[in-house]
């Protein structure tokens, strides 16, 4: 048993990341037959995660099911960010106890992720959740085989609060054969005064880019379209390390991978480059489609949030990216009602989203996460205020998107096609190279293919299209 703690969380010493390269084989027949069921919330990072947990079960015997009713492990995969992700969990936790007490007594119920990191919902769920068997941090996924072998009737929480190493040779089992998320770094040493990431995800770690490119270039040889490099602070990467490449160095080098579409989340407006814009402007392959996090127009409330830069210079990066990287999509995440954000400060992010006006925007209302500065700031700002202006950008935002949608009818973009319309299944639908949805009909075995589109109609979140021959 393990407890998270976050004063441990916290801490960054000098001690230098281990890169541990696991070799260990496991025997396949330890849980042949048995099956997992896999639920995750949150971003890409924990959608990644989740690929990775899977080859740890499937090491050891499990098989994949789609319903949670067909499995002897339930794995929920949280999310921390904000507060609603909590009560999905514990929503979602209460369907597993009527499964373990109605048709599966013999159910493994078992928590991981961001929230797993957290001292209080390590404690709740000791007190009050006795029917989950297994919880384990962020810097445990790698001992999950060992924690299932070695599993004993009573609950386990073993969760390390540390600032982490660095694991290779991870037999991911990629939910797409197309596209795929490869890490380069870990971590955020930012420490945004309203964020959990790093206490929940430990230091910023960079991988050695030669094990980055040996992966990016496996999935080349694997017939693989996309990749999509990830890091909650992705362009600081290296900065951790002596003698590694910059960013911009190892953007250049996969781009050099001749992967076809070369994508990277999230970028922080303080670690942008000239060097990073010139890889994007000099390679077809690297997609002109960014994700430039904003978070809040006033630079009041951007020295209190720990952002490192102002409102003008936000709007001199965004300008610079889009005069030099041609038809260049931005995105954002905007968060209103930042402890005593007051109505000229919501202002400024008004103005900001009117001068750059975005393609979309992922917009939230703080909510504060136990352990960080700006939790325990006093706020006098009422929700209802918030979520008045959280609807007055979400209007906003969406008329742009509107805006900057239009401006696609009747162009041909490069589509890569993902899947069938859930709702509409005669219908196909990809993403362009600029990152925008689109819908049109053509036949399933396009999936996975860049297609040529040619779009019909324009929608605030989608595009409408019909296959050029
Ligand atoms: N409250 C609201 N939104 C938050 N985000 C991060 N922490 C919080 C918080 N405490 C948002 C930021 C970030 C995105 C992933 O989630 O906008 O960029
Ligand atoms: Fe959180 Fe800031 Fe780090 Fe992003 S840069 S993960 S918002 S602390």
């Amino acid at each position: 048993m393990k407890l998270p703690n976050l004063s441990d969380a916290r801490k960054r010493t000098d001690k230098k990341t281990e890169y541990i390269y696991l070799d260990k084989e496991y025997d396949k027949s330890i849980f042949k037959g048995k099956k997992y069921f896999i639920k995750t919330y949150g971003c890409q990072m924990n959608v990644h995660d989740s690929e990775e947990i899977s080859a740890h079960l499937e090491n050891i015997g499990f098989s994949k099911v789609e319903e949670m009713e067909d499995a002897d492990i339930v794995i929920l995969n949280t999310c921390a960010i904000r507060e609603n992700a909590h009560d999905k969990l514990f929503g979602f936790l209460g369907r597993c106890k009527h499964v373990k007490t109605t048709s599966n007594p013999n159910l493994i119920i078992a928590i991981c992720g961001c929230m797993a990191q957290e001292e209080s919902v390590c404690s709740t769920i000791k007190e009050k959740y006795p029917y989950v068997d297994l919880v384990f941090g962020t810097h445990n996924i790698c001992d999950l085989e060992e924690l299932l072998i070695n599993k004993s009737e009573k609950q386990n929480i073993e969760v390390l609060s540390c600032e982490g190493n660095v694991y290779e040779n991870i037999k991911y089992k990629r939910d797409s054969k197309f596209k795929a998320w490869v890490n380069i770094q870990y971590g955020c040493d930012k420490f945004c005064t309203y964020c959990i990431v790093p206490y929940t995800r430990g230091k910023q770690r960079s991988r050695k880019s030669a094990d980055i490119l040996k992966e990016v270039e496996e999935l080349v040889k694997d017939g693989y379209k996309e990749v999509t490099l990830l890091g909650q602070n992705v362009n600081a990467y290296g900065k951790d390390l002596d003698g590694e490449l910059s960013f911009a160095e190892l953007l250049q080098k996969v781009a050099d991978t001749k992967i076809e579409r070369v994508r990277f989340v999230t970028s922080h407006p303080w670690d942008f480059t000239d060097e990073m814009i010139d890889v994007i402007v000099n390679n077809d392959n690297v997609m002109n489609y960014i994700h430039l996090p904003l978070q809040s127009g006033s630079d009041r409330i951007l020295k209190l949030m720990g952002r490192r830069y102002t409102k003008d210079e936000y709007i001199k990066l965004f300008n610079k990216i889009k005069d030099k990287v041609k038809g260049a999509s931005i995105t954002t995440d905007i968060i209103v009602g930042f402890p005593n954000e007051s109505e000229e400060d919501f202002k400024e992010t008004l103005d900001v989203v009117n001068i750059c006006k975005f393609d979309s925007a992922f917009t939230f209302i703080y909510s504060p996460r136990e352990g960080t500065p700006a939790a325990k700031m006093d706020d006098k700002i009422s929700l209802e205020e918030k979520e008045k202006r959280l609807y007055e950008l979400n209007e906003l935002i969406n008329n742009y998107s509107l805006m900057n949608n239009k401006k696609y009818v009747d162009r041909v973009e490069k589509v890569l096609v993902e899947g069938i319309n859930e709702k509409d299944s005669s219908k196909l639908f990809g993403y362009t190279e600029t990152m925008k949805l689109v819908n049109f009909e053509g036949s399933q075995d396009l999936i996975g293919q860049i297609v040529d589109v040619q779009i019909t109609e324009a929608k605030s979140f989608s595009l409408d299209g019909k296959l050029k021959r």
